[in-house]
């Protein structure tokens, strides 16, 4: 990547799921363009999520990595849905770094069962984490970039299957389409202070997410722990360009410029960073 420019100078950014993946990625982004950042994350897995979730150790990495373009990042272990935890991380990120201008919504799990044994703790799990969790992020934040009074820009993390629907995660794609939803709302409400609103809709991504035996057998029923080739196969054949999924920094790009001023005029949008997954599927 060439250097970026400081699209991002002397604003704050508010990051969920920051302390691995993609989040970690939009973080070291946005600080690479001048933003500081305040970075949340559980650092705990879920009973219900049956891959790992990120770690304390994960979160101290976020922190070094932005630290070393000299941006500052206050970084605080709180979950998505708990809206108390969330004020308070958000309330201490704004005291200390003087103000908010950027939400990007991104914390978010993975699940996947046939709607018949779709266990009841999964779905609520899901809806409280990918829907209610993105929502009372927002809640969190509003109050600071409204006070603030220099508008903003909000891009909450859905997915592909948030514009179409996929088998065996009725739970995922009824989160992230709901998300496509909530975006709209916000945007129409929020538009008047110059608070733009818009989702990312990424293919398959090259995180722990996926990069897990649980999601590779599922992509190749029958392996136990299918080897990384393989999957790739088969994910690059969901896409329409020749690749078999995206990197984190391919959607830290699309944040990057939704969350600047050249995306001025962009808000209500649903925005696919999905190697036209969306157009095939
Ligand atoms: N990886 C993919 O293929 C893919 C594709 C499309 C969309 N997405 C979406 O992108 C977003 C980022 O996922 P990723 O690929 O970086 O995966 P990831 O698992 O590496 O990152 C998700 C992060 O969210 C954190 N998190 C989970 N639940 C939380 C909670 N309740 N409170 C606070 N933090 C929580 C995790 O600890 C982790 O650090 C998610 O919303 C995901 O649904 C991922």
């Amino acid at each position: 990547m060439n250097a970026p420019t400081q699209r991002l100078a002397g604003k704050v950014a508010l990051i969920t799921g920051a302390a691995r993946g993609q989040g970690r990625s939009h973080a070291v982004r946005l600080a690479a363009e001048g933003a500081d950042i305040i970075a949340v994350d559980r650092c705990a897995d879920i009973d219900s999520v049956n891959y790992p979730l990120a770690t304390d150790d994960d979160l101290n990495e976020t922190v070094k990595l932005v630290e070393a373009s000299d941006r500052r990042i206050l970084a605080t272990r709180a979950d998505v849905r708990d809206l108390d935890a969330m004020r308070a991380a958000v309330d201490a990120g704004v005291a200390e770094l003087g103000g908010l201008d950027i939400v990007v919504a991104n914390a978010g799990i993975a699940g996947y069962a046939p709607v018949l044994t779709l266990e009841a703790d999964a779905w609520t799990d899901m809806i409280d984490v990918n829907l209610n969790g993105v929502f009372w992020t927002v809640k969190a934040a509003l109050p600071h970039m409204l006070a603030g009074g220099r508008g903003g820009s909000i891009v909450l993390t859905s997915s592909a299957a948030g514009l179409r629907a996929m088998e065996n995660s009725a739970h995922y794609v009824a989160a992230k389409h709901g998300l496509v939803g909530l975006m709209k709302a916000l945007a129409l409400e929020l538009g008047r202070h110059r608070i733009r609103v818009n989702t990312v809709h990424p293919t398959t991504v090259n995180t722990a997410m996926v990069q897990n035996p649980m999601t590779r057998a599922l992509f190749l029923p029958g392996h136990v722990d299918p080897p990384q080739e393989r999957f790739a196969k088969v994910a690059q054949s969901l896409n329409v360009l020749p690749e078999p999924w995206a990197e984190p920094e391919d959607i830290s790009a699309a944040v990057a410029f939704l969350c600047s001023d050249e995306a001025r005029l962009v808000t209500g949008a649903a925005f696919p960073v999905d190697a036209g997954m969306s157009i095939r599927w």
